[in-house]
């Protein structure tokens, strides 16, 4: 990468699911870097389903040099999952991290012989080479920290910036897998995100290096840069509307269909409409922090909502979503219940908006039906929020 860093990460093209959860089309990969002055650092490890790779490359890396130092950025298994496997074949490395990170790395049974606490501001002098540590609390963990070196003008940056993907998975489309991993994962600690690209935001970064993901560079670190200014301040990115529906029948899919027609005819932006039941769920909470504005369309359900529409609006709920207009269409052959569940999952959100009246179908929609989804796409569409 540059005089002072190597690369030395694991891509991961097998892994059903990140995090158990996340699907991967095009894989993922766990960053590790090394760092060379005088003395040699490794920073954060990678999943221990790639440890024997990853010891591989460090040892290309070092040659007949041994590390002194092992970063702990972030504890989670992801990234320590190799640390165990590190410290047996290196038992003289000494540890550094935060003081909180020693304490998960306990907790997941790592314990090194030599550890050395860092705290905001504290400089790893390598010999030429310097590692200044910036506290990251709850990007996504308490104990995560960034580490910006001065010599290289690079900061490494846990998993702030980084991405679904083998390394280099879409080069030139940086955003469309951060933007999923950023609102999936650290959705909720926008502020915290802030907090933290503010302590970094007079320093000379000429490379952002995280943990997943490319290496950003040039134009592609200043955009990023811009979207995360973006996304963390829950400031729609898309002039646009996600449509997202649940539907048991079939019914309320048309419904969802035809109102997507009509927010297209009256030039809503971009209008994207996802099967909650089937598409990608991460997806769905990726549009739906994107776009400024969402219709929810959903079946009741024994006098409830259907299911997969309760994960969603739970999911938005718990990842912070907030700042946006969004309608609702109830579908009920008897007794329609979803609107209900849905507003009262909407209402406790920060600044969400719930455009009335809301539509109610019954069974199937009829033509007498179109004037409300009409209307409501009307109040949808004004004012624009990013206007
Ligand atoms: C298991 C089950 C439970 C349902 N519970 C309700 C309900 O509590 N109230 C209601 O009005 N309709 C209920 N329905 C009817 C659906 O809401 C109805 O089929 C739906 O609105 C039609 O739209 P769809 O084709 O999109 O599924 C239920 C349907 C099923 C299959
Ligand atoms: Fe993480
Ligand atoms: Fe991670």
């Amino acid at each position: 990468m540059s005089n002072y860093i190597d690369y030395i990460g694991c891509d991961d093209a097998e892994l059903d699911l990140f995090e158990s959860q996340y699907e991967l089309p095009e894989g993922m990969c766990y960053n590790s870097y090394v760092v060379r002055g005088e003395q040699i650092a490794v920073m954060d490890s990678v999943d221990a389903r790639k440890t024997d790779e990853w010891l591989n490359r460090l040892s290309a890396s070092l040659g007949d040099a041994r590390p002194d130092y092992m970063v702990v950025q972030h504890v989670e298994p992801d990234h320590s999952g190799s640390l165990g496997a590190l410290l047996r074949r290196y038992p003289e490395v000494t540890v550094v991290a935060s003081a909180k990170a020693m304490q998960l790395m306990q907790q997941f049974g790592i314990a090194p012989q030599h550890s050395q606490v860092v705290k905001e501001g504290d400089v790893l002098d390598l010999g030429g080479c310097t590692l200044r540590f910036v506290a990251a609390p709850m990007v996504h963990w308490p104990e995560v920290f960034f580490t910006y070196c001065a010599e290289a003008h690079t900061l490494f940056s846990a998993d702030a910036f980084g991405k679904f993907g083998v390394y280099g998975a879409d080069a030139d489309d940086w955003a469309c897998e951060a933007r999923r991993y950023y609102f999936n994962i650290c959705g909720k600690y926008g502020m915290q995100v802030q907090a933290a690209l503010r302590k970094v935001s007079g320093l000379d970064i000429r490379t952002i290096a995280p943990l997943h993901g490319q290496v950003l560079e040039g134009e592609q670190l200043a955009e990023a840069l811009r979207l995360y200014a973006v996304w963390s301040s829950y400031e729609p990115e898309t002039e646009g509307v996600l449509v997202a529906y649940a539907s048991i029948h079939g019914n309320t899919r048309r419904a969802a269909e035809q109102l997507a027609d009509i927010l297209r005819a009256k030039g809503a932006g971009k209008v994207a409409v996802t099967d909650l039941t089937r598409d990608d769920m991460a997806e769905a909470i990726e549009d739906a922090f994107r776009m400024s504005r969402m219709v929810i369309c959903a079946s009741s359900y024994d006098a409830d909502i259907f299911p997969a529409m309760h994960l969603f609006l739970w999911k938005l709920g718990m990842k912070g979503y907030r700042n946006r207009r969004v309608a609702i269409v109830e579908n009920g052959s008897w007794a329609p219940s979803a609107g209900r569940v849905a507003r009262a999952m909407l209402e406790p959100m920060k600044e969400v908006t719930i455009v009335e009246p809301m539509v109610t179908i019954r069974g199937s929609l009829k033509p007498e039906d179109v004037p409300a989804l009409e209307t409501l796409a009307d109040t949808l569409l004004a004012p624009s929020p990013i206007e």
